[in-house]
């Protein structure tokens, strides 16, 4: 349940009223990084359709860990599917919220792998994965309090400055909230990308899982976000048990998911935008074509540059 001291900085719907009052707008990412297009997450078992097809997507995202620490296969693909198509980095290891100290050996590595695929961003997760170096696989949430705010952001910049580059960051998908909370993830987020000048990667089907999770509005959600920092777009498919959902990436976009994402395309006149499929993922085109489905939100909505 949403935590009772919840906190604003602005207005319930500021956004959405003054989208109204002045026609859907445009913002462009402080960092003018480009809209890519459509991409895909590059998962193994479409290696082999890739290079024998060269299907006509616009860009691919990577799991930074899988291509870290190998010169096997995946890195020898990588390496051919890079001077084909844009990459872009995304991992799950940097552990932004967790209490160890930063790791430089990761750090190296994820530099080094951006230098030779030439990544146009990089980004991780605001979450924890670890502690004590022990890895749990996982995106574990981070209380919403003023405490772990600093941490975070003390954190996020020492690693930007480190990796000379913005962090693109993704909100994500909660299922409990922490009775130490003292803000709403809205709030959350939006401080620690404009107090760590971080890029935000913008999960819309996390905003809704997180929503049905938490009993929030997703709209409201979306109205507290700082577009002129969101360099990129998720989109992926959960499961819905009823009472819950989880963020399984299993199956395809539902519905309430894509109208946000055609409510986000208003705000900023397209963004970077991924599809992911990581469980029961099937065949190639069948994933390609979800992707191309965005191509109808963005194409409908008039948007207009300030
Ligand atoms: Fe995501």
């Amino acid at each position: 349940m949403p935590c009772a001291n919840q906190r604003r900085r602005l207005p319930k719907g500021w956004r959405r009223l003054l989208t109204k009052a002045l026609g859907n707008m445009s913002i462009r990412n402080k960092w003018d990084f480009p809209d890519l297009g459509l991409g895909l997450g590059l998962r193994t078992v479409h290696y082999n359709h890739i290079l024998e097809h060269n299907p006509a997507v616009d860009w691919f995202e990577i799991l930074s860990e899988n291509y870290m620490e190998t010169e096997g296969r995946p890195r020898k693909i990588l390496d051919q599917i890079s001077e084909k198509y844009p990459i872009v980095m995304h991992g799950v290891s940097m552990s932004l919220g967790s209490t160890d100290p930063i790791d430089f050996n990761y750090l190296k590595s994820l530099k080094a792998l951006a230098e030779r695929v030439n990544a146009v961003w990089l980004g991780d997760h605001l979450c924890w994965t670890g502690v004590a170096r022990k890895n749990g696989h996982d995106l574990y949430p981070v209380p919403y309090n003023e405490e772990s705010l600093r941490h975070v952001i003390e954190r996020i910049r020492t690693i930007q400055d480190y990796l000379e580059r913005p962090l693109v960051i993704e909100n994500p998908s909660t299922y409990l909230t922490f009775k130490s909370s003292t803000m709403s993830e809205e709030e959350y987020i939006f401080r620690m990308a404009e107090e760590s000048d971080c890029g935000l990667l913008l999960d819309v089907n996390n905003v809704y899982v997180t929503c049905r999770n938490h009993d929030l509005d997703p709209d409201s959600y979306l109205d507290s976000i700082p577009y002129d920092r969101v360099v990129q777009i998720h989109l992926a498919g959960h499961t819905d048990k009823g009472t819950h959902c989880i963020d399984t990436h299993n199956d395809h976009v539902i519905d309430e998911v894509w109208r946000l994402y055609g409510e986000v395309h208003k705000r900023t006149g397209g963004r970077s935008t991924l599809l992911e499929w990581d469980a029961d993922i099937p065949e190639f085109n069948v994933v390609h074509e979800e992707a191309l489905k965005a191509k109808r939100y963005r194409n409908e909505v008039e948007v207009v540059d300030v």
